[in-house]
């Protein structure tokens, strides 16, 4: 066998291979080397001793493809046999890299005869706690292996509030021994190897929203509290010249710009219908919305679906921004299901009122909410709000994060304009812009008249 040649682990890299601890978890931000670190590991187990059970689990199988197997590939050349059938590598002395995917609970019966020695959950945040609970249980084996279980985590996630408890916060219950866990910090600061290969990557993190920097860049734990758009500014004194404001006095549309429309609908809770105006630049602006319930008793408008549509074609065959403009819409997908009947869909077709589909993946999706309201340089973020809109200004500074799963919001609250704005988002997605300091706070009174003055100015 040739001798294999691994590149050199970083400091933090190194106390993870070196670490004998039951549990170890590795990382708590992005970027800080833990894929690498889980397969440089498991290589080296795997060489060490003879027989040995490994498996790798990721959340998706397209994960593990590009995160391990790949990569494992090229660093192993000839040195172990990759079987594609059974997603394992077998090496020379019997030792096995198994690698095993969970999408959702119903994978996990498969894995429930497997056995291993050693466990790797890569983004194990990614698990519920009862996920965890039965791959930790494929962890056995009457031999003298060592038996192990490596997580790399990054705060956020399903699992956020157990990894947390169990590796940050250390609050172990009866049937858990303090001793037996551990838990490596490493930061993307701590990757020489991507900061020198890739200096942008710091930048896109520092270009993350507030809570997302401080979990993401800082491996903060502590930040998914409160308000979940919490740079969502509504400043009066800047409705004029727009700095470090979403929401703005509405001006005449350009004729020239296009219009987009956006569709959430709520059973028996309210539907937001939006129109965005985007200016040359790709800058939206929220000019025009139809908001109100389906059906609740008590609440607002209750409208019958197809009386939204038919004020939806009516609005866009009258109103002066919207009619004669071929406008594209985009929707929430489940107004395509027909579970329950008419297919919500059916009654737009009616009216000549036409959606694609919109991208539901709500992670990456709140990630362009943010990246539009993120202030540039100069105080400009690529998405306005006419003040006229008045649910969307109302409900968007309401929501908070969720509890169990951190990363998105509470879904019990009132999203559904904020759900319409994510479909927009994502059906023109941006690249994160470099965030601005906020304006200094006006502290002498000079500086106050100063602003006031230029309120009344315009
Ligand atoms: N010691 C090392 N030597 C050479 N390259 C490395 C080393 N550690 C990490 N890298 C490279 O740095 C990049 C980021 O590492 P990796 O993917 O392991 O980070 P990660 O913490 O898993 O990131 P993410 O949070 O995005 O999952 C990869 O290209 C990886 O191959
Ligand atoms: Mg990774």
């Amino acid at each position: 066998m040739k001798e294999l040649i691994l590149p050199r682990p970083n400091p933090k890299q190194e106390l993870f291979l070196r670490d004998r601890h039951r549990y170890i978890a590795f990382g708590g931000a992005r970027g800080g080397g833990k894929s690498w670190a889980v397969r440089v590991k498991a290589v080296l187990l795997a060489f060490r001793y003879p027989g040995i059970k490994i498996m790798i689990v990721r959340k998706t199988y397209p994960e593990l493809r590009a995160n391990h197997i790949t990569p494992m590939r090229t660093m192993l050349g000839d040195s172990a046999v990759y079987r594609d059938t059974t997603k394992e590598f077998i090496f020379p002395n019997s030792s096995v890299i198994m690698f095993r995917h969970c999408q959702n609970d119903s994978d996990m019966d498969k894995y429930q005869g497997t056995e291993t020695d050693v466990l790797f959950i890569d983004e194990a945040t990614q698990f519920t706690e009862e996920q965890f609970m039965k791959f930790k249980a494929c962890v056995r084996g009457v031999n003298s292996f060592p038996k192990r279980v490596y997580l790399t985590c990054n705060p956020g996630g399903v699992g956020h509030t157990f990894i947390k408890r169990l590796f940050v916060d250390r609050a172990y219950n009866l049937s858990e021994r303090a001793e037996d866990y551990s838990f490596i910090r490493s930061l993307v600061t701590d990757n020489s190897a991507l900061l020198e290969s890739d200096p942008d990557y710091v930048e896109q993190l520092k270009a993350l929203p507030p809570k997302l920097k401080k979990a993401w860049l800082e491996g903060d734990w502590n930040v998914f509290e409160g308000q979940f758009f919490e740079e969502f500014k509504n400043d009066p004194s800047h409705y004029s010249d727009r700095r470090f404001t979403h929401v703005i006095e509405p001006f005449e549309v350009p004729e020239s710009w296009n219009i987009v429309r956006s569709f959430d609908f709520g059973f028996a809770k309210p539907f937001s219908c939006d129109w965005w105006a985007v200016d040359y630049d790709g800058r939206a602006y929220l000019i025009l919305q139809l908001y109100g319930c389906t059906g609740a008793p008590n609440e607002g408008v209750k409208w019958h679906p197809d009386k939204i549509f038919c004020e939806i074609a009516r609005l866009e065959a009258e109103h002066r921004w919207l009619r004669g403009k071929r406008i594209t819409g985009v929707a929430d997908p489940s107004i395509w299901d027909r579970s329950r009947g008419d297919a919500i869909i059916d009654f737009a077709d009616r009216h000549g009122i036409y959606f694609e589909k919109g991208d539901n993946k709500r992670i990456s999706g709140w990630m362009q909410c943010h990246y539009r309201l993120s202030f540039d340089g100069s105080g400009m973020p690529m998405v306005y709000f006419f003040n006229t809109c008045r649910a969307a200004i109302r409900t968007l500074p309401l929501l908070s994060f969720s509890d169990a799963n951190p990363e998105d919001l509470d879904t019990s609250q009132e999203d559904h304009f904020a759900d319409s704005f994510r479909y927009f988002c994502m059906s023109r997605p941006i690249a994160p812009k470099k965030t601005a300091a906020p304006l200094p706070e006006p502290d002498d009174p000079l500086e106050l008249n100063k602003k006031r003055y230029d309120r009344f100015s315009y």
